[in-house]
């Protein structure tokens, strides 16, 4: 695949690198009593949320490569077509922000559901026009303004299948909010530990497999790399077809460039997903996703979240609990989602299996490329065995056994 570059200049880009400049003094102090590791913002950053002091780098707001970024690719397209909204447009749109309009929460802020006009962007009575998710920082986020303007900067300009389609922001005196494409089926993480929700079928595992693969390769290849610093579960999102995108670009950062192997920043991220060389000494290659995209595989093999609050106090992560079934190919499927039923390939579960074990490599020199990493699920993809799942298994008055429980064969 070909990417390119485009040079910026644009009037949009302007706008947000002049926001950045205006307020970059005052979010540095929130984000210093928001995010370093003083008690008070031990309260408000949530147990599995990784943040360690910013280096001098990490501060200033042209860490972002604002002036530098620009891609696209025979398969996306570059745009800087996004919408600045004034405060009352989203306020209008999401009916004064009122509960019912509420879509999920997450460190950012909270996330509405709202109504625009397709073609004008401007707010219309709901049920008319087309649907969008307005995400608004909260005062007291523990992220803000920079990680708005990253995404912003990031998701302005990229545009990819499998990334989730940023139309707008706002950016209003203290407040900042962004607009997104909908997105009906809410996130993967949603799908795979919230209890009472039907379970994904393993076809549909596969493809989001693919999808996410797809948007991090994308980001991977572009002419300035992009590295997304914060795959998991809840930034993967769902469309009304199950199509995976990559959500969230506020922690993304710009590759090394020239001889640099690495880029230096400090550690952000979620913990159980942040590859270990990251965390313990801040260098950050394009390797820190793939292996956060490993363990989002074996969440999609096993049904089980990565670390939850409970196993990060028995620091007991997913990848602990599953290591020992993955180097033996016979009992690997023992880590299979019971909420499967049995109806998956075994030849697909193992080559998903073998993929998460080379992704979580200890060493990220010995972790594929996320290209690699695409070709492989592909080739499996297109595999008959792969494709066909077996029947239901029945019971003894030859009825479907139900696929309710959400433990996997192998318990902890
Ligand atoms: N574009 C969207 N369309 C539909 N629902 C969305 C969209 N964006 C977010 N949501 C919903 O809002 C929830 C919160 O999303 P958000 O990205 O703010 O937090 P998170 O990913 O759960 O946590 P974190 O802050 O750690 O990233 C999501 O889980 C999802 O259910
Ligand atoms: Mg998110």
């Amino acid at each position: 695949m070909g990417f390119w570059r485009h040079e910026l200049g644009f009037e949009i880009l302007n706008q947000v690198v002049n926001i950045s400049m205006g307020n970059c003094c005052r979010r540095s102090v929130r984000l210093a009593h928001a995010s370093y590791s003083t008690p008070s913002s031990e309260a408000a950053n949530p147990p599995t949320t990784l943040y360690s002091t910013p280096s001098s780098q990490e501060t200033s707001s042209a860490s972002f490569g604002i002036n530098s970024l620009t891609t696209s690719s025979s398969d996306a397209s570059f745009s800087v077509s996004v919408k600045p909204f004034s405060f009352n447009d989203l306020k209008s749109a999401t009916k004064n922000f009122r509960s019912e309009s509420l879509l999920g929460e997450g460190g950012f802020g909270f996330v509405f559901k709202g109504w625009i006009d397709e073609s004008t962007l401007t707010p219309t009575k709901p049920g008319t026009g087309i649907v969008v998710a307005i995400k608004k920082l909260k005062m007291e986020s523990y992220q803000g303004h920079k990680e708005w303007l990253a995404e912003v900067n990031y998701l302005g300009q990229l545009r990819h299948e499998n990334l989730v389609k940023l139309i707008g922001y706002c950016s209003e005196s203290e407040n900042r909010l962004l607009v997104y494409e909908y997105m009906s089926r809410g996130s993967l993480e949603n799908h795979l530990f919230r209890k009472g929700v039907q379970p994904l079928p393993w076809l549909t595992r596969m493809n989001i497999a693919i999808h996410v693969a797809r948007g991090l390769s994308f980001l991977h290849n572009l002419e300035t790399q992009v590295i997304y610093r914060d795959l998991k579960a809840s930034n993967i999102l769902l469309d009304s077809d199950f199509n995976a995108k990559l959500s969230d670009f506020g922690l993304a950062r710009d590759g090394p460039t020239g001889d640099r192997t690495h880029v230096s920043t400090r550690v952000v991220g979620t913990r159980g997903y942040a590859a270990p060389e990251y965390v313990a000494t801040g260098h950050l290659t394009i390797k820190s996703d793939v292996y956060s995209y490993g363990v989002v595989l074996l969440e999609l093999l096993s049904g089980r979240q990565a670390l939850t609050e409970e196993t990060a106090m028995s620091e007991e992560s997913l990848l602990d609990w599953a290591k020992p079934f993955l180097s033996d190919n016979r009992r690997v499927l023992r880590i299979m989602d019971t909420r499967l039923g049995g109806q998956y390939s075994k030849k697909g579960a193992q080559g998903l299996a073998a993929l998460a074990v080379n992704c979580i490599h200890s060493d990220p020199k010995n972790r594929p490329f996320m290209g690699d990493v695409v070709a492989t699920l592909e080739q499996l993809q297109t595999s008959k065995d792969v494709r066909r799942t077996p029947p239901p298994k029945l019971n003894h008055r030859g009825i479907k056994r139900p696929s309710y429980t959400h433990k996997t064969t192998a318990n902890r």
